[in-house]
């Protein structure tokens, strides 16, 4: 066999041929090139000494069993490359096809993670034994990077559970299954606790079925549950489109109608015609823009942020113990479940023991319901609230570690309660603030070490929101940063890291997309379109709505302190037209959002959101020019994506993976953009064209969408944002 191999053929005495996967080149095992003449190698040489061998085992001598497609060839993909990535899909497959038919039993051994392509083989194979190893996932998640599974996978997982199943369960949702769930939902037949128990399972499996099929190719197969051959079938088949539309809300995401179109076209064909409909959509979203878009945030940005891309170098890793939380409300409560969930003893304080132990009760509240949901047991439950304790007494705070604020939005208030505790937690404990607006610089002032002093922005609610935007005040040190790096890291969160500036990254961006947004009521464009147009665009959240939530009052006070600060500083501060409709929304009419009972909806007694206020209609009225789809979409993408770049512009932002992560995961950027500056690199006709729009966005709607200086250089030198 070639030196380049990636797969170990190691063939026992009693004709048991068992298949390493092990790539000599790269850390985990990918479908690549060398894959790619691997496999064929491999089912040419099982068909030529097919008698001497008993049966076929899967395996893989790296830690994960198989990490799927090479990201790094795909996302280079353009459309002059599509017959190659058509052929070579063709070729795996007829490969893993040629070994599955050979009517020796197949099993998959299952050593460690297998998602993607790993999974693709594992259903190639006739049994499939997981080994319970920690962390190990199983499952097809091709979809959360704008993919489809082109290995087989569409096919393999509509013939094993039926098109709805396989729809639900494993294709459209890209669900990452733990051995034991995987089990419970049929994505694996067994599951064993060692190594030695795998491979026995493995080979009592080929010791009790000498000769072996998939279901699929045994005479008198039918798909489970039915195709849309079968009238019945048939006739439910137009609701699966109509909930994809729903769920997707129009946001233009190209792979779940791909993979929908693979599955229901691929049942009402032989397998091998069903493989050949699979590769060519899987082609189509290879070459397109929005599976890149999406590898790059989600594979490429993502491993760089959390690997420590933005951590100093060369400072040692260190672990918190005991952290004081002060602060028991929404936040507080939060932070302290998410660290004490990670392992970390935690000090909740406040004010008085009753409201420090109501902060508790949230813990208790979160850990009942993840016991009776069966993610967790009461044996660990119990752990983790008695690493919680609540108090109202400074002296508690002894031995602590790192602090984290998150009393009160004052900053005479944050000052008060460091200077409180500053002398009784660990000489050199880690200070942090959880601050949404403030200048932690200003924060800083407040105690003695300010190098140890730093922001940690948290998001709400906090156990489920997955990214942390730290700060860097103006004499925060290095160590102080590498360690808040680590602790966000401890706690299984995603760090960015940002220069401290008025709102830092995220609330100021954010600020842009609520702006235009209002701003377009203002205007008399009829909201509910606004609400659409958002929706359609990927928004999680639509924006009048997102803006009842946060309720119009705090933008008006950020603004209104962020105003004074630049005007003080002899700046100029620049008025939004967004700016007019929320005074009027709260002076005129009394609706300052959600928790005032009125906002831009309506809300019920028991504050449930009712239907947008018709009074907007009546208010707000028509300027005489009608706005395009469109236009109403790229206002409030545009106007967040040009602040972006001007923060890079001002060193607040210093990592296009920081700014691309945070935008998805904090702050609600669509995700098929693949991030906020990939937004800009991926827009039809590149950077350049990004200014072209921008600037007919300002010659139309206004200066606010002029391109900034360091856009229109990119577009000149034909760059584009990246780290490398
Ligand atoms: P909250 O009002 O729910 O909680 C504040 C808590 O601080 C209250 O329990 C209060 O009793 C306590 N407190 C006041 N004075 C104290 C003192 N001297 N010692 C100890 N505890 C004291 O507020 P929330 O929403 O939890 O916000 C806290 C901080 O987090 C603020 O700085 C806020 O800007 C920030 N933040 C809020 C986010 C949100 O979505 N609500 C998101 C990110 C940051």
């Amino acid at each position: 066999m070639s030196e380049s191999t990636t797969i170990r053929w190691e063939q026992d005495e009693t004709g048991i041929v068992t298949l390493v996967l092990d790539d000599p080149n790269q850390s985990a095992n990918t479908m690549n090139q060398a894959f790619r003449a691997s496999i064929k190698a491999i089912a040419d040489r099982v068909e030529a000494e097919k008698d001497s061998i008993r049966g076929i085992i899967y395996t893989s001598a790296k830690k994960t069993f198989f990490a799927g497609g090479d990201l790094k060839d795909m996302i280079k993909a353009g459309p002059e490359h599509a017959q190659d990535i058509f052929d070579s899909a063709i070729e795996i497959k007829n490969a893993l096809r040629r070994i599955e038919t050979l009517g020796k039993p197949v099993v998959a051994a299952i050593n460690g993670a297998a998602l993607g392509g790993g999974y693709e083989i594992a259903l190639a194979s006739h049994h499939r034994v997981a080994l319970d190893a920690p962390g190990s996932k199983i499952g097809l998640p091709e979809v959360t990077l704008g993919l489809l599974p082109g290995g087989g996978g569409v096919a393999r997982t509509v013939r094993l559970m039926g098109i709805t199943d396989a729809l639900l369960k494993v294709l459209l949702q890209g669900t990452q299954y733990a051995p034991k769930r995987a089990l419970d939902s049929g994505l694996v037949h067994e599951v064993a606790a060692t190594a030695e128990e795998m491979m026995a399972k493995a080979i009592a499996f080929i010791d009790a079925h000498p000769e072996s099929h998939q279901p699929w190719d045994v005479p008198g197969y039918r798909i489970p549950g039915g195709t849309p051959s079968n009238p019945k079938f048939a006739a439910n088949l137009p609701a699966f489109p109509a909930n994809l539309r729903k769920q997707l809300n129009g946001a233009p995401y190209p792979a779940p109608k791909a993979i929908m179109a693979a599955a229901v076209e691929g049942s009402q064909v032989d397998f091998e015609t069903a493989i050949t409909i699979e590769s060519r959509y899987f082609t189509e979203l290879v070459i397109g823009q929005t599976a890149k878009n999406m590898i790059q945030a989600f594979f490429f940005d993502l491993q760089a942020v959390n690997s420590g891309a933005s951590r100093p170098k060369g400072i040692e890793k260190r672990q918190v113990r005991k952290v004081a939380v002060l602060g028991a409300g929404m936040m507080g409560a939060g932070i302290a479940y998410s660290c004490a969930r990670a392992g970390i003893e935690v000090v909740l304080k406040d004010v008085s023991a009753e409201s420090a132990a109501k902060g508790k009760a949230y813990s208790e509240k979160l850990c009942a319901k993840a016991v009776s949901r069966g993610r967790t047991t009461q044996e660990k439950a119990d752990a983790l609230l008695a690493r919680i304790t609540p108090t109202a007494e400074a002296a508690d705070l002894a031995g602590c570690d790192a602090v984290i604020e998150a009393v009160f939005e004052d900053t005479a208030l944050k000052h008060k309660v460091f200077q409180e505790i500053q002398h009784v937690v660990a000489p050199d404990a880690l200070l942090c603030s959880n601050t949404s607006t403030l200048p932690i610089s200003v924060l800083a002032e407040g105690v003695e070490r300010q190098t140890d002093f730093i922001g940690l922005h948290f998001f709400s609610p906090v156990d489920k929101m997955p990214l942390v935007e730290i700060i860097k005040g103006e004499r925060t040190g290095d160590e102080a940063l590498a360690r808040a790096f680590d602790l966000v890291r401890q706690i299984n969160k995603t760090p960015i890291v940002v220069n401290d500036s008025r709102g830092f990254f995220t609330s100021r961006v954010i600020g842009h997309f609520i702006n235009e947004g209002v701003a377009m009521v203002g205007e008399g464009i009829e909201p509910a379109s606004v609400e659409q147009a958002a929706a359609q665009a990927g928004y999680p959240a639509k924006v009048l709505s997102l803006m009842d939530e946060l309720t119009l009052t705090l933008p008006r006070k950020i603004r209104n302190e962020t105003k004074k600060a630049i005007e003080e500083a002899g700046g100029t501060w620049v008025t939004h037209p967004g700016e007019a409709v929320i005074d009027r929304m709260v002076d005129e009419f009394g609706r300052p959002g959600r928790s005032g009972g009125a906002g831009f909806y309506e809300y019920g007694e028991d504050g449930k959101r009712g239907k947008l206020w018709p009074g907007l209609r009546e208010h707000f009225t028509k300027q005489g020019y009608e706005i395009p789809f469109r236009d109403m979409q790229e206002r409030m993408l545009f106007s967040e994506a040009l602040d972006t770049v001007r923060l890079l512009e001002e060193g607040v932002l210093t990592s296009v993976a920081d700014a691309n992560i945070g935008s998805i995961m904090g702050i609600g950027f669509p995700a098929w953009t693949g991030g906020i500056l990939q937004y800009i690199n991926g827009y039809e006709g590149g950077v350049a064209g990004f200014v072209t729009r921008a600037r007919e966005l300002a010659a139309t709607y206004g200066e606010r969408f002029e391109p900034p200086a360091l856009l229109v250089e990119k577009a000149d030198r034909g760059e584009v944002f990246t780290d490398s």
